[in-house]
């Protein structure tokens, strides 16, 4: 019985030694596991009490529970210990100074182009113009044939882009806006449709692969070639000032009859010829005229009774006017220099 003492007290004093040494919850269950488990160090010396007298064996029996339960009280204690030291040192960590000085954002601003766009658009809106959009990766019949530019047609090789397969292409203009808007919707119609454009030209100071257009279209009874020139004056005026002057040469695209491309006096020198206009006073800006009545019955629309008139702005030609800017691509190559000089 002395033996079976001693071993519970050497017990005892090993659990006490051993206790502080657990750093977190985890070592005190592993010490409770070791010590108090099923197959634990107290159980093991609990095996030999079968040995023992029946007078004796209550005597070591009520040892035993007096240091199971100190055990017990022991783990409980610890373990409270160190969730309460754990908590501490969170807290600790997570702590927030609320009065230090903050990391300032910088805002970005719009890019050159897109404040161009909205600016273009915002004047057809206030003229009555909704906005439309399209895909950029288009059917081939959209692009070209329904604007009549059939396969080989000459006009084609300007407008030479990037097919996905033979029938599907990047678009090279917004005009087959016009083509899905027109089979959408009945006239009257009055939209513009900002958007990107390719063509598969190499980059150089007035050429990129990638660029942007605003496509306008109007179809209605009674519209007339008229109408075309008095929006194009007013669009004029509001985004390069009163004194700016339209002038319409004589131009071809397949799909509007007559066609005219559409220039703006100059808005660096007002006509009398500069750098910014190389002389010219004039500044080409757009395309422009009559839609064709086969575009029109090729949309489903009566000819004979509607008619309308359709333009392409270009957007990075009337942002480098505007902003005296000479390398189109500067654009394109996200450099923050060039790009701050614009919020
Ligand atoms: N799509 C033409 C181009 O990319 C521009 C254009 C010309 C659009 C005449 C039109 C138009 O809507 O009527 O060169």
């Amino acid at each position: 019985m002395q033996d079976l003492k001693q071993q519970l007290e050497e017990l005892q004093q090993a659990f006490n030694q051993t206790l502080p040494e657990a750093k977190n919850s985890q070592d005190v269950e592993a010490i409770r596991i070791r010590f108090m488990g099923k197959k634990g160090l107290l159980t093991g010396i609990l095996r030999g009490m079968g040995q023992l007298s029946a007078e004796e064996r209550p005597v070591v029996g009520q040892l035993a529970n007096v240091i199971r339960a100190e055990m017990e009280n022991g783990l409980k204690e610890r373990a409270e210990q160190l969730q309460e030291a754990e908590q501490t040192a969170r807290l600790q960590a997570e702590r927030l100074d609320v009065t230090r000085p903050g990391t300032a954002f910088t805002a970005g601003s719009k890019h050159p182009l897109t404040q161009v766009v909205d600016e273009i658009c915002s004047i057809f809106i206030g003229l009555g113009y909704s906005i439309a959009e399209g895909p950029e990766i288009e059917y081939d019949r959209n692009n070209f044939e329904l604007l009549r530019l059939p396969a080989n047609h000459p006009a084609r090789d300007e407008q030479d882009t990037f097919y996905v397969t033979p029938s599907i292409l990047l678009r090279t203009q917004t005009s087959p806006v016009q083509i899905r808007v027109m089979q959408q919707q009945p006239p009257p119609i009055k939209i513009v449709c900002p958007g990107k454009v390719y063509r598969s030209d190499t980059p150089d100071a007035t050429h990129s692969p990638i660029f942007h257009q605003v496509e306008g279209l109007v179809v209605d009874e009674g519209v007339t070639m008229g109408d075309l020139v008095g929006s194009l004056q007013l669009f004029a005026r509001k985004l390069f000032g009163e004194q700016t002057q339209i002038r319409l040469r004589p131009h071809h695209f397949p799909f509007t009859e007559p066609s005219c491309e559409v220039d703006l006096s100059c808005w660096t020198c007002g006509g009398t010829g500069c750098r910014t206009c190389k002389g010219e006073g004039w500044i080409e800006v757009l395309g422009a005229g009559m839609v064709h009545p086969e575009v029109l019955e090729n949309c489903g629309i009566d000819s004979d009774r509607y008619s309308g008139f359709a333009f392409g702005i270009g957007v990075e030609r009337t942002a480098m006017g505007r902003y005296g800017i000479n390398d189109i691509r500067t654009f394109f190559e996200n450099d923050l220099r060039f790009l701050k000089q614009f919020s």
